[in-house]
């Protein structure tokens, strides 16, 4: 009898924790949104959206605008679905992470600062990873975006451009 209830009470110890692990990787997700979403991700990397219509039917997708730095060139937010070909899908989420927090991408090309992974640099393990992982839940978009291209180069897309006073 007291065999009985051991086992039935270890069962449903496994049954918890079974249910318990998809419900954090879920709570993971949520954070990761939560914080992409409040954060402002989007602007730099959602089509349309530094044109005035961001179509969030490809969120997150890249975007077509590029920002000029002077001296450095134009850079485009890339595409952070997990598209095989064209965004983060062949990447792993420490290598998420390690671009978020130090700009420094898996191929060891540092990020242009315009993506602020200094500030990021101060974001928990869990917020980083949290994002990394919600990251990955995006349904893939595919769509390659231009660049980067140094300042010798011309750009072949939209420029976002810090004029001089005239
Ligand atoms: C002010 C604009 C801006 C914001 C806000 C921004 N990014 Fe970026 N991000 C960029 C640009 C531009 C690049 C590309 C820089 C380069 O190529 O050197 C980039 C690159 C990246 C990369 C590397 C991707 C690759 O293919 O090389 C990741 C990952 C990334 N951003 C994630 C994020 C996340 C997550 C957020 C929000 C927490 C965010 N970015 C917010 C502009 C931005």
């Amino acid at each position: 009898m007291i065999r009985h209830t051991l086992s039935a009470l270890l069962l449903s110890a496994a049954a918890l924790g079974a249910l318990a692990a998809p419900a954090m990787a879920d709570d993971a997700v949520a954070r990761g949104k939560y914080l992409v979403t409040v954060i402002s991700c989007g602007d730099c990397h959602t089509p349309g959206h530094l044109l005035g219509k961001p179509d969030m039917a490809r969120m997150l997708g890249g975007s077509e605008v590029g920002f000029e730095i002077p001296g450095l060139g134009v850079f485009h937010g890339p595409n952070l679905t997990p598209d095989k070909d064209t965004g983060l899908g062949n990447w792993t989420e420490d290598q998420i992470v390690t671009a978020i927090r130090t700009g420094k991408r898996p191929d060891g090309r540092m990020l242009a600062p315009v993506m602020p992974w200094m500030s990021f640099a101060s974001l928990s393990d869990d917020d980083a990873h949290a994002i990394a992982r919600y990251l990955k839940s995006l349904p893939p978009v595919p769509n390659k975006v231009p660049g980067p291209f140094s300042a010798a180069e011309k750009p072949t897309a939209f420029v976002l451009r810090v004029a001089a006073p005239q």
